[in-house]
């Protein structure tokens, strides 16, 4: 079924993700189709990122992962990295606040051990300030690629062995999980992309191995609550069927 072909169900029999994901691109070429510097169009999107985060809590959705900064964005022109970093920076001391207030457990995940002290300072501030709330969990990946994490959870359990604290028999699928990112969040349901491009672009890349796919032409900027639903109800449509077949799945899902 294609994105667009989607009928919606009524609110109470919805099938919602628990965990949504999204890449959130485009924003450099909103910009220049508005006649304005790349900049302009990263400053529009932070609109985008409080018009989701506002849907995914009325949606009663449990957890929210954005990708912010690919381990890959490092390689563009060095004042617009510096921008987005002065961006999340602003962005990180302004609105943590309202996220607290509301309930929304905030963390970064990827290799902030790049970022500046100042900003590493700020996002643990941060990630203490909402340790405790129960509502959405929203993750920020900054820095983040999804090789990197597998490395990075491979590492963990190479060290366990080495230490003598687990065997290499104990290496699983069930162990390796725990190392990633976000392994305590439930499984990914649902990955969003904006900006017309259909690919992962190393992003959670374990995580999405039976996540619904969504890509939308919707650029980040223009992405909103009307888009975001759009999403969650293409969702409900699909078949989710985990290897088994569609009789099988249809039987446990009634
Ligand atoms: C996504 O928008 C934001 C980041 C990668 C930081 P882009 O900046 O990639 O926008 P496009 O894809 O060039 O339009
Ligand atoms: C992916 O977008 C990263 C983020 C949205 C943060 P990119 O714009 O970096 O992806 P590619 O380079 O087009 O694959
Ligand atoms: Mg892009």
């Amino acid at each position: 079924m294609s994105n667009s072909d989607v009928i919606a169900a009524p609110a109470e029999d919805k099938n919602i993700p628990q965990h949504v994901a999204i890449i959130m691109d485009g924003n450099g070429r909103w910009a220049q189709l508005k006649g304005k510097g790349r900049v302009a169009g990263h400053k529009a999107g932070v609109d985008s990122v409080r018009a989701v985060v506002a849907s995914a809590r009325k949606s009663n959705i449990k957890a929210l992962t954005l990708f912010a900064f690919s381990s890959e964005n490092w390689k563009r022109p060095e004042q617009e990295v510096s921008v987005l970093m002065d961006l999340f920076m602003f962005v990180l001391t302004k609105e943590v606040k309202r996220l607290h207030k509301h309930n929304i457990r905030f963390q970064v995940i990827g290799d902030l051990s790049r970022f500046s002290e100042k900003l590493q300072k700020n996002i643990v501030k941060s990630e203490q300030l909402t340790a405790g709330n129960t509502g959405l969990f929203l993750s920020v990946a900054a820095n983040y690629g999804g090789r990197w994490d597998i490395v990075n959870a491979a590492k963990n359990l190479v060290k366990g062995v080495s230490q003598g604290i687990m065997s290499i028999e104990d290496i699983t699928e069930e162990s390796l999980n725990q190392e990633t990112c976000l392994a305590e969040l439930p499984a990914l349901d649902l990955l969003i992309r904006t900006g017309g491009d259909c690919r992962i672009s190393n992003f959670l890349l374990w995580q999405a191995a039976y996540a619904e796919l969504y890509f939308t032409d919707t650029l980040w900027p223009d992405f909103n609550e009307e888009q975001f639903t759009k999403a969650i109800d293409c969702f409900d449509q699909r078949e989710r069927r985990f290897g088994k077949t569609g009789e099988q799945a249809r039987n446990e899902t009634t």
